[in-house]
């Protein structure tokens, strides 16, 4: 190599050398910004005004699903205190405020995981339990379709500012936004969650409930993960009534703690499982978190009691693990159980949709029949509102799998371990939503996902309610 070209390849190292150190910068950069969440057990700097508070807030007031939507609804909050008396003072909107009805919190003792100092970004960080109290009040001889103002307080000391939320009405039209997976642990992993929970109120303004398919936090027992993932969600829960599923990471124990589900009775709360009817639509909420297992065979009985009696309307399963995919999930063997197990009860009740979460990941099935074989089915493409969704009319069950809205997105390649019979699977490259409509003769589901803070129709598909008709 003569002396110019050794200084050409001198200059060809170092441009390369610097390009390389650009790079290494900005993905460092960029790492700073939300991405997936990492296993490592990496602490980051947060301010300390980020940190919620700790103890006598009422970040954690959660409004779930009662019994009846249309007549009730259920308030949990938490005290990092003993000894307190609390309440919800409610009233209809459109009355006076003098009008509120002051019901008593029933109150529970129970010790909270809070990290210890300097651990509060950890994945993993020790906990201390602090004794506190769990509040529980069910309001119950609501009016339907009425709006209602309610205050959560303690006797003598604070109360929350006014909230709201709207009691279901008769129609059998309705919508929902469902989510799944918001699992993080640090403040910057639920700002993803929370950006999301926003720009779906935006989207759909004028849905009626939420649906969390489980998993809301990465670590059930950190107190200040549900501190976050409240304060995200009130961007999108905030007026609304909200049904929980209880995931493998929040466990029902934990859940527990957080939301009431829509049981008014301790031991249906604690069991997990329990159903509600919108509209026309019967939804049986399954827990399928007894321990990486099958479903006891009081929970099946249970539902096969339930799906009976619901004899004439729509029937939705909700459940976190889904039974039926193809994902990483679709061989873990709890799940292989747990499909042999609820394939059949589906068809046998004539269960419409089984809507699931756990996988990271979008997923839906054509239909099938209670052995995992594609049914007969008439397919076709409809244009709704401006879009385009597929409609299935059969007697099989179609399976559905929602993404996360969180932070976590899975890339897993997609597995031929279980040959599901797949209509759509894909992964996702950010978090994700489903805005859900219902009214008396098809379901249509609209599942939007944010890349680069925008969101973007990902796809729309729907299943006529009637049966297919023999023969044809
Ligand atoms: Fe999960």
């Amino acid at each position: 190599m003569n002396k110019k070209n050794l200084i050409i390849f001198l200059i060809v190292v170092l441009a390369a050398a610097a390009v390389a150190a650009a790079v290494i910068i900005a993905v460092s950069i960029a790492g700073k910004g939300p991405g997936p969440v990492d296993p490592a057990e990496t602490p980051e700097e947060t301010a300390e005004s980020e940190l919620p508070e700790r103890f006598g807030d009422f970040s954690s007031v959660s409004l779930t699903i009662g019994n009846d939507p249309r007549t009730s609804a259920n308030i949990t909050w938490q005290a990092i205190e003993t000894g307190l008396s609390g309440y919800v003072s409610y009233y209809e909107k459109s009355a006076d405020a003098g009008s509120a009805v002051k019901v008593e919190s029933v109150v529970e003792d129970e010790k909270f995981g809070v990290p210890v100092d300097g651990q509060y970004e950890f994945k993993n960080p020790q906990l201390e339990e602090i004794p506190g109290q769990v509040h529980r009040v069910y309001l119950t001889d609501l009016k339907p379709d009425t709006e209602y103002v309610y205050t959560v307080g303690y006797e003598g000391g604070p109360a929350c500012a006014e909230r709201s939320f709207r009691t279901a009405s008769e129609s059998t039209e309705f919508s929902f936004i469902l989510v799944a997976d918001t699992q993080g642990f640090t403040k910057r992993n639920f700002d993803v969650w929370e950006n999301l929970a926003g720009l779906a109120a935006e989207q759909c303004p004028d849905f009626d409930f939420v649906i969390h398919m489980g998993d809301a936090v990465e670590e059930g027992k950190n107190h200040y993960q549900w501190q976050l993932y409240f304060n995200a969600a009130e961007k999108l829960t905030a007026g609304k009534q909200v049904v929980d599923v209880a995931g493998n990471r929040d466990k029902r124990h934990t859940l527990l703690r957080y939301t009431n589900g829509a049981a008014d009775n301790r031991a249906a709360l604690v069991s997990g499982y329990y159903s509600f009817d919108w509209g026309n639509v019967h939804f049986a909420v399954l827990n399928t978190n007894d321990g990486d297992k099958d479903l006891p065979k009081s929970q099946l009985k249970w539902l096969s009691n339930d799906l009976s009696a619901a004899e004439g309307k729509t029937k939705i399963i909700l459940m976190h693990k889904a039974p039926y995919t193809n994902t990483n999930h679709c061989m873990d063997s709890e799940i292989v159980q747990i499909r042999a197990q609820i394939l059949p009860i589906a068809e046998q009740y004539g269960v419409k949709a089984v809507i699931c979460g756990h996988d990271h990941y979008f997923f839906r099935s054509l239909p099938i029949d209670g052995e995992g074989n594609e049914v007969s089915y008439e397919k076709t493409s409809v244009s709704i509102g401006g879009t385009t969704a597929d409609m299935f009319r059969s007697n099989g069950t179609v399976y559905f799998v929602n993404g996360s809205a969180g932070v976590k997105q899975h890339d897993d390649p997609i597995t031929n371990a279980f040959p599901a019979k797949t209509a759509k699977a894909s992964l996702m490259k950010g978090p994700s939503f489903s805005y859900v409509t219902v009214d008396a003769g098809k379901i249509v589901v609209y599942t939007y996902v944010c890349e680069n803070n925008t969101l973007k129709l990902f796809d729309a598909f729907g299943i006529y309610l009637d049966a297919i008709q023999s023969g044809s």
